[in-house]
Formats: C-alpha cells, sequence, structure tokens
C-alpha cells in the first residue's frame, strides 16, 4: 500500500478483543442482596448474570486482556501501535491515565495515549478520535479499548441500578486502509441531564456525607430509558442518511448493551430482527463504554460478522452521550 501524510485514508477495524472477568454474580444470587427476583431483572431489561472483578484486579488489567487478543487478531505487535485511546468512567487511578497504564503493560513506549470520559458511549467517542487520527495521517495504527469496573462505583444497596452493571472490556485495533472502514461517526451530547444518570460526588465534587449513594450511581430509569429510545433512533437515521444507506443496507446492528427493551426498540425501528442483532446484555449486563467492543468481539469471533458487512454501532449513556459508528467491516 502507498501511503503519504496528506492522502485521506480509511480506518480499518482489523482485529477485536474481549475480556470478562472470572466472577459471575447471577440474578439468583442478587436475590440474596437486593428486594429483586430473577424474573424481574430477566422481564425488565434482559439480563441474567453479570461478570465482576476480583479483589486487586483493575480496570486496566481487563484492558490488558482484551486487548491482547485484539492485536493478535491484527497481527500487531504491541510497540507498532501509534496511539492508544482508552475509553473509561472507572480509571485505575485518578492519574496517570488508563491508557498510560495499559502502555506500560503492553510493552509500548513513547506513543500518545489518553482516555476518554463519555460514559456508556465512550468507546464510540474513542473510535471517533481514532478515526480523525487516521483520516488526518496522524498515525497508521491504534488501539481503541472500552473497560470498565462498573462494580467499584455500584451500590450493592440500590436495586434501581445494582441489578444493571457488570465489569469487562472489549477492544479493537485500526489500520490505515485503503479499503472502506469507518464510514462516519456521530457524536454527541446533551448536558442538561446531568442528574439523571450519574455519580454525584468525585474529586473536586466532595462528598458531602458518608452516604455510600455519593459515591455511586444514581439514575432516574424509566426517564433515561425513554430519552434513550428516542435518542438512538434519531441517531441511527443520522448515520444512514448521511451516507446515503437505507435501513435495507445494513447487515447488523451492534447496540450498547443496557437493556434488552431498548436494543428490540432500536432494531425494530430500523427493521432488523434478531438475526442482524448483536445482543450480549444477557451475559454481561451493562458494561458501559466496554459493551459495543464486547459485543462486537463476540459476533466476530462466532462468525457472525464477517468482512465486507455494513455495521451500525450505537451507544447512549450518562451525560447525557450518544453516539453512532456506520462501519464497512
Ligand atoms: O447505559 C446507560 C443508559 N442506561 C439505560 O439505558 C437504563 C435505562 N433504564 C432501564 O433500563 C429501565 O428503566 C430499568 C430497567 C432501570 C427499570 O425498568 P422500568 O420498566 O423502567 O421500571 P420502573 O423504573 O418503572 O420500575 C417499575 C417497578 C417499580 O415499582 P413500583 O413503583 O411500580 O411499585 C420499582 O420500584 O419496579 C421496581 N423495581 C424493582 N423491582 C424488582 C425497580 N428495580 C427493581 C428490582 N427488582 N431490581
Amino acid at each position: 500500500m502507498s501511503w503519504t501524510k496528506n492522502q485521506t485514508m480509511n480506518s480499518k477495524i482489523i482485529g477485536t478483543g474481549s475480556y470478562l472477568p472470572e466472577n459471575i454474580m447471577t440474578n439468583v444470587d442478587l436475590e440474596k442482596i437486593v428486594e429483586t427476583t430473577d424474573e424481574w431483572i430477566r422481564e425488565r431489561t434482559g439480563i441474567e448474570q453479570r461478570h465482576i472483578v476480583a479483589d486487586g484486579q483493575t480496570t486496566s488489567d481487563l484492558a490488558y486482556k482484551a486487548s491482547m487478543q485484539a492485536l493478535e487478531m491484527a497481527r500487531v505487535k504491541a510497540e507498532d501501535l501509534d496511539l492508544i485511546i482508552v475509553a473509561t468512567t472507572t480509571p485505575d487511578k485518578i492519574f496517570p491515565s488508563t491508557a498510560t497504564i495499559l502502555q506500560q503493560k503492553l510493552g509500548n513506549n513513547g506513543s500518545p495515549s489518553f482516555d476518554i470520559q463519555a460514559v456508556c458511549t465512550g468507546f464510540i467517542y474513542a473510535l471517533s478520535v481514532a478515526d480523525q487520527f487516521i483520516k488526518t495521517g496522524m498515525v497508521k495504527k491504534v488501539l481503541v479499548v472500552g473497560a470498565e469496573s462498573m462494580s467499584r462505583i455500584t451500590n450493592w444497596k440500590d436495586r434501581d441500578t445494582c441489578v444493571l452493571f457488570g465489569d469487562g472490556a472489549g477492544a479493537v485495533v485500526l489500520e490505515a486502509s485503503n479499503e472502506e472502514g469507518i464510514l462516519s461517526t456521530h457524536i454527541h451530547a446533551d448536558g442538561k441531564y446531568e442528574e439523571l444518570l450519574h455519580v454525584p460526588s468525585g474529586i473536586s465534587k466532595v462528598a458531602q456525607t458518608d452516604d455510600i449513594a455519593e459515591r455511586t450511581m444514581n439514575m432516574k430509569g424509566n426517564e433515561v430509558f425513554r430519552v434513550a429510545v428516542n435518542t438512538l433512533s434519531k441517531i441511527a437515521t443520522e448515520t444512514l442518511e448521511y451516507n446515503n444507506k437505507a435501513k435495507e443496507d445494513l447487515d447488523w446492528l451492534v447496540p450498547h448493551q443496557a437493556n434488552l427493551r431498548i436494543i428490540k426498540a432500536t432494531a425494530k425501528k430500523l427493521n432488523l430482527g434478531e438475526n442482524k442483532t448483536v445482543i450480549t446484555v444477557n451475559k454481561h449486563a451493562n458494561t458501559s463504554s466496554a459493551s459495543v467492543p464486547l459485543a462486537l468481539d463476540e459476533a466476530v469471533r462466532g462468525g457472525r460478522i464477517i468482512p465486507g458487512q455494513l455495521l451500525l454501532l450505537e451507544a447512549f449513556g450518562g451525560g447525557f452521550t450518544w453516539g453512532s459508528a456506520l462501519v464497512r467491516f
């Protein structure tokens, strides 16, 4: 492939990977902790189980395992990566970034590495940023990771939220290519929704009491649900129209895995059946920024998503933030 700095290149996904921690917590396990039932969780969310990090296991540990798989599939050595981006809401430390901790574990020295914080939309944001770097000719090989230890910011006494989240990581390797790859990305935010889904305190906003609820996720679930369904269908239309594509052109919807009912509502608006929608939420619950790459990797490794197919990736999360990517795989 001939390549010059000023030539516009496409970002091609050449490897995917994922990792879920070994510890599994089922809905029945949760029945012992809060007033809930396996039936309620399955019916309202589609979730059957979630994976939970072990004591001492960190977000960068999960990111590392997913990244190694993606690098192996891509046949790219970590030292040859030009850029590492980690999307996470649950970093190992306040600083340095989880991306630089991951970089150290991978044995890459000198390439720019940074985190992106867009909660559940983080992976799509990171993909969008990586795509701009490739398109402008700044870099040729990028590792994009979504990794989360949501259990660390979960209030295990709050049944409204604790049944919904899990831990995990997913990764992709992108390479500059003359072939079609990421056709477009679309990212949005509206900060007026801050308090519908948030952790009320952090670093500069100090918790005022010892109440665990101040340091863990708070969500007004059904309000989030309503906005998510409307917004995701709008962004699907925006993405298809921008690319002059019809719903029928899509081979797969690879959605954020938060709630099966939201996924099915989006798929229905796109006239996509379950045979064209990647669903993994049952196995790992909402892993925030890890959920899209986790779903993508499962469908790729399972042989369902194959080269040449057209994929719509989408996500919605705290902020609110939302985004999509249309990808020729
Ligand atoms: O990734 C970021 C984006 N996040 C999301 O997309 C999540 C969006 N929201 C949702 O997925 C859903 O709104 C939930 C799954 C959180 C809730 O489902 P819902 O159908 O909206 O239920 P609801 O909040 O309207 O609550 C229905 C009932 C309530 O009881 P009453 O008031 O009707 O008596 C809740 O107290 O279900 C009750 N409830 C529970 N019952 C058993 C809430 N949580 C539980 C629980 N187990 N864990």
